[in-house]
């Protein structure tokens, strides 16, 4: 059965390759992701194999990163410091891919050169992009850089294909995996208390009301007595583990009200 009705559409009449672009995502200079888009289906050559993307992502969360190439110096450290995070991605559900425009037999190469270097085996697949399709049709190409060069792009990916975050890096700039984690553990707060999470949000930090809620509805959801403002338009509450406490006792980074 066709869970996404999209796919039986027609294609992208850009769309290189082997990419499935719904006809809503058309556009002058080609389609790029956007927070709330369903990521588009395509299929891949990857070091694990052929995938077809929605089948392989779907139920799980999704770090989705690109990359200008294997066996260049930032490229490197990004993949030996996501192979070392598979384990903390793994507690929250999720699996990373990556994908640059390398042969498998180079990127097969590559990650044993990375998992010798780093200590760490790269558990994930990598995919093979060599005429940049993938890249070109999904937005992760730049109109200043070369169309077959993926750009350095991160997009987390929820259970049911929607972009839910998207970082973009200059090329000689390594991504922080830690904020990737992160932004993972907010977007699963969000989702599993209907909260809004503060700048620098660490686990375990005060959370916020969403502004969508009314006091009325903040006290229905959280309950009366469970939030307090610190302004009309800043209303905090802790997060559920540390519940028992008064809100402002628990590790925020945000002000005291006054
Ligand atoms: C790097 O990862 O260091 C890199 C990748 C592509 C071009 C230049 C540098």
């Amino acid at each position: 059965m066709n869970r996404l009705p999209f796919l039986s559409q027609t294609l992208h009449p850009q769309a290189a390759g082997p990419v499935r672009l719904p006809p809503g995502y058309r556009g002058g200079t080609g389609w790029m992701p956007r927070i709330g888009d369903i990521f588009p289906d395509f299929e891949a050559r990857t070091t694990q194999g052929p995938i077809r993307f929605h089948a392989w992502a779907e139920g799980r969360w999704t770090v989705l990163f690109s990359q200008p190439g294997a066996f260049t110096p930032v490229c490197t450290t990004e993949l030996g410091s996501l192979a070392e995070a598979i384990p903390e991605l793994d507690r929250r559900g999720a699996q990373a891919i990556g994908l640059t425009p390398d042969p498998v037999a180079d990127l097969t190469a590559w990650c044993a050169d990375v998992a010798a270097l780093f200590g760490s085996a790269v558990g994930f697949p990598m995919i093979s992009d060599p005429d940049g399709a993938i890249a070109g049709a999904c937005g992760m190409t730049h109109p200043k850089e070369s169309p077959d060069v993926p750009i350095r792009m991160t997009l987390i990916l929820d259970p049911a294909l929607h972009v839910r975050m998207i970082f973009e890096y200059p090329v000689r700039i390594g991504r922080g995996t830690e904020e990737i984690l992160r932004v993972l553990d907010a977007l699963q707060a969000r989702d599993r208390l209907e909260v809004a999470t503060p700048a620098d949000w660490q686990p375990g930090d005060l959370l916020l009301v969403p502004s969508a809620f009314s006091d009325e509805e903040a006290d229905a959801r959280f309950g009366a007595g469970g939030w307090r403002p610190l302004r009309r338009y800043l209303r905090v509450l802790a997060p559920p583990a540390t519940a028992h406490r008064a809100a402002g006792a628990a590790a925020t980074r945000l002000p005291r009200a006054r």
